[in-house]
Formats: C-alpha cells, sequence, structure tokens
C-alpha cells in the first residue's frame, strides 16, 4: 500500500459524454466531432506557448522527480515497446533504452468536450484530500493531471480536481445503490475511499494517491473527473461556490487492465469486464480520431503490485458551466453521507 517502489508505460485519458450517453443522433456527433476537432487545434496550438512558458519542461521534470522519488528502479517493460490498442491512439512507444525526458515530454494530448457524463456515482461534498485510498486493498497509483486553459493556453491555477472510482472489487464508496455492490448496506454511505479533492497549482496539476479501479458491469474501468474552478474552501475542508467547466472520465490501456484483473484482489471480482471499445463513454470520447482519453503511465516497480504513475493533460474550457450536468448521488455531510434518492438530483 506504499509508494515506495517503481517502473513505466502510459495512458491517455480524459472524458467526455453526455448526459444522455445513449444519444447518438447524428445531430449529436456532427457537433460533438466538429467540437473535438476544435478543441484539439485549440490545444495544439497551446503546445509552442507551453513550451516558451517553460512549463512543458517544468512538466517533464515534475513526472521525472515524482518517478524517480517512488520507484524502487526504473523498469521500462518490453510490452510497452509497442503502441497498445489503435482504439488509445497512443504516440507513446517506450523502450528499455527510452530516456526520460523522451518520455515525459510528449506534447499535451487531451480533449475537453462540452458536454460531460458525470455518471450516477458523483458524491457531492468530499473532502481536499491527496491521499484517498483510506486502507482499501489494490494496486497503488498516483495520479498526476494537468489542467490548460484551452483559450490562453496557460495552466489553470486554483483548479479543484474532485476524483472517484470504484476500488477493486468494483463498488463505489458514499453510495447505496443496487447498481453499486450490496443495495442493502447502508454504511456505504458514509464511507469515502477513492474519492477527493485536490487543488491545481502554478503548473496547472494537481495528484492523487489512489488505487487502480476495479470494474462493474456494463463500464470498462475509468477515472472520474469534475473541474471545478472559482470554488472556494470552507473551514472544514470542503468546497463551495465556482462553477463546474469540465465533466469528464479518464480510461486505461486494455493491457494494462488485464494485468491488473489478474492480480488479487482485482480477481476475485466474477463480474464480466467491459472493454474499452465496447464502453458508451469510451466510444463518444474517441469519435475524433486525434481523440485519446487514456493515462500515460509508468510501473513504479518490477511487478505491476508495486503500483503505476499515471499522468495526462487535460485542456478545459473554464468559460463555460457544466454545473446542470453534474448530477449526484449523495452528498458528505458533517453527520455522514445523505443519500440524494432514487433519482439522481442537482
Ligand atoms: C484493440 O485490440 C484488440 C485486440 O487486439 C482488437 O480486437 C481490437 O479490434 C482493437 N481495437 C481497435 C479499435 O482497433
Ligand atoms: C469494495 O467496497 C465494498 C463496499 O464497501 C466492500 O464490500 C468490498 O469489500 C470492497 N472491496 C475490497 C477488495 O475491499
Ligand atoms: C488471485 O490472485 C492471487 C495472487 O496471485 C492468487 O493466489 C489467487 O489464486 C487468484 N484468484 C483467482 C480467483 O484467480
Ligand atoms: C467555451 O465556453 C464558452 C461558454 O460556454 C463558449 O461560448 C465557447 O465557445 C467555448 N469555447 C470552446 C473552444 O469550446
Ligand atoms: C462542511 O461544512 C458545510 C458548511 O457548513 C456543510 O454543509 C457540510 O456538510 C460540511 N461537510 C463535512 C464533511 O463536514
Amino acid at each position: 500500500m506504499h509508494f515506495s517502489k517503481v517502473a513505466l508505460f502510459a495512458l491517455t485519458g480524459l472524458a467526455v459524454a453526455h448526459p444522455g450517453a445513449h444519444d447518438h443522433s447524428s445531430y449529436t456527433k456532427v457537433t460533438k466531432r466538429d467540437f473535438l476537432q476544435n478543441a484539439r487545434r485549440s490545444l495544439d496550438q497551446c503546445a509552442d506557448h507551453l513550451e516558451r512558458r517553460g512549463i512543458n519542461s517544468r512538466a517533464e521534470a515534475r513526472r521525472a522527480a515524482l518517478l524517480n522519488a517512488n520507484k524502487k528502479r526504473a523498469i521500462f517493460p518490453r510490452d510497452t515497446d509497442k503502441v497498445v490498442n489503435t482504439s488509445h491512439h497512443s504516440t507513446l512507444k517506450v523502450t528499455s533504452n527510452t530516456p526520460e525526458t523522451d518520455l515525459f515530454s510528449q506534447n499535451p494530448t487531451c480533449i475537453l468536450s462540452p458536454e460531460g457524463e458525470v455518471g450516477p456515482f458523483w458524491v457531492k461534498g468530499e473532502l481536499i484530500r491527496n491521499d484517498v485510498r483510506d486502507g482499501q486493498a489494490g494496486i497503488p497509483i498516483i495520479i498526476d493531471g494537468q489542467f490548460i486553459d484551452i483559450n490562453t493556453c496557460e495552466p489553470i491555477q486554483d483548479l479543484y480536481w474532485d476524483v472517484w472510482n470504484c476500488n477493486s472489487t468494483g463498488v463505489y464508496s458514499g453510495v447505496q445503490s443496487d447498481m453499486n455492490g450490496n443495495g442493502n448496506d447502508a454504511t456505504n454511505l458514509d464511507k469515502t475511499f477513492l474519492r477527493g479533492i485536490q487543488k491545481t497549482d502554478s503548473d496547472g496539476v494537481a495528484q492523487f494517491k489512489s488505487l487502480f479501479p476495479g470494474h462493474y458491469s456494463g463500464r470498462a474501468t475509468h477515472i472520474h473527473v469534475i473541474a471545478h474552478t472559482n470554488a472556494h474552501v470552507l473551514p472544514n475542508n470542503t468546497l463551495t461556490g465556482g462553477h463546474i467547466s469540465h465533466i469528464g472520465q479518464l480510461f486505461f490501456d486494455q493491457d494494462l487492465i488485464t494485468k491488473v484483473e489478474s492480480t488479487y484482489p482485482y480477481n476475485t471480482s466474477t463480474v464480466a469486464i467491459t472493454e474499452n471499445g465496447d464502453d458508451h463513454v469510451v466510444q463518444v470520447e474517441t469519435e475524433d480520431s486525434n481523440s485519446d482519453p487514456f493515462f500515460e503511465y509508468a510501473y513504479l516497480g518490477d511487478s505491476i503490485e508495486d503500483g503505476l504513475l499515471a499522468w495526462i493533460t487535460m485542456g478545459v474550457n473554464v468559460s463555460a458551466s457544466h454545473d446542470s450536468d453534474a448530477s449526484y448521488a449523495a452528498r458528505l455531510t458533517a453527520s455522514g453521507g445523505v443519500s440524494s434518492g432514487s433519482s439522481n438530483s442537482f
């Protein structure tokens, strides 16, 4: 459960989608594709700017330092020397000879969406904290996310990343639902594992110590993102105010998921795995051939159980507000979790 070991690879992630995740009308598709293409162009145009401002080199140095500080020994698995799956559009090719500088200096690859699928399990009012593991079992993962303002090409400072994912056996904390583990277990409402919020620094970066998500029925393995801007911190270390400028989901390469799922306790799940290629959110997010909503990643040690470093850059339109898309299943309060009821609330 500690991050004292290490190695390498890549993912990219991002998220997006729309509240009616099953709305595949051609109008929606055309609009989405246009948007993604514009967003991609915007972010590509940011690359020079970020380079001039030294932001890319700082990101490179930060991630290399993070890797060095946590790894036991740099391992570059041979199986990542090829692009893993074309559905991920991975551009990272890693061999045992790849220098770290090459590894971490990739241009930001990310896409934002005007619509985000928050999913049925967001809990509002989580605590601001870096380590969200709460003693759960699973493969440790350091998540490093950088947020870039797609309009100014500047890092977004003081953005709050609200993160959540299910545990190694596919259950979310904070939610009591028949779609989420044991629907009769009211004690789960008070649990907060694998949920938390972190603020971005002057380079637009926020980090978490979490665990690699397991899986549940009908969805590919993913991590959620809500980006709060202009929010304020309350004395009890929760957020108030501001607005939600991005809602998304981040994904992992399928071969990585397969390795994780073979380890304990992930391998105790008997729920069928939904692969990335069959996931409706992945499909929406990859409608544009340039979009690559998967984390890049590195091993932290000799074996996958030693943990992973996963990083991604996200382009966000801070002018946009997606508050009305952010339905939540429950709220965390001073007296614990309070369910929103059978239907989602806003
Ligand atoms: C991803 O890889 C799998 C296994 O090789 C393959 O079946 C699938 O078609 C690939 N997905 C895409 C979109 O190419
Ligand atoms: C995942 O969370 C559920 C709900 O708290 C719990 O029953 C289950 O044991 C957890 N999985 C693991 C591996 O701890
Ligand atoms: C899960 O993995 C552990 C550790 O490798 C192994 O001992 C166990 O037999 C596996 N369980 C299943 C159901 O495959
Ligand atoms: C950003 O959001 C604003 C407000 O919704 C919108 O007018 C603008 O077109 C968006 N910019 C991009 C690049 O999507
Ligand atoms: C934090 O404080 C706010 C404002 O008083 C309250 O609504 C919320 O329930 C509190 N949250 C927790 C986790 O204590």
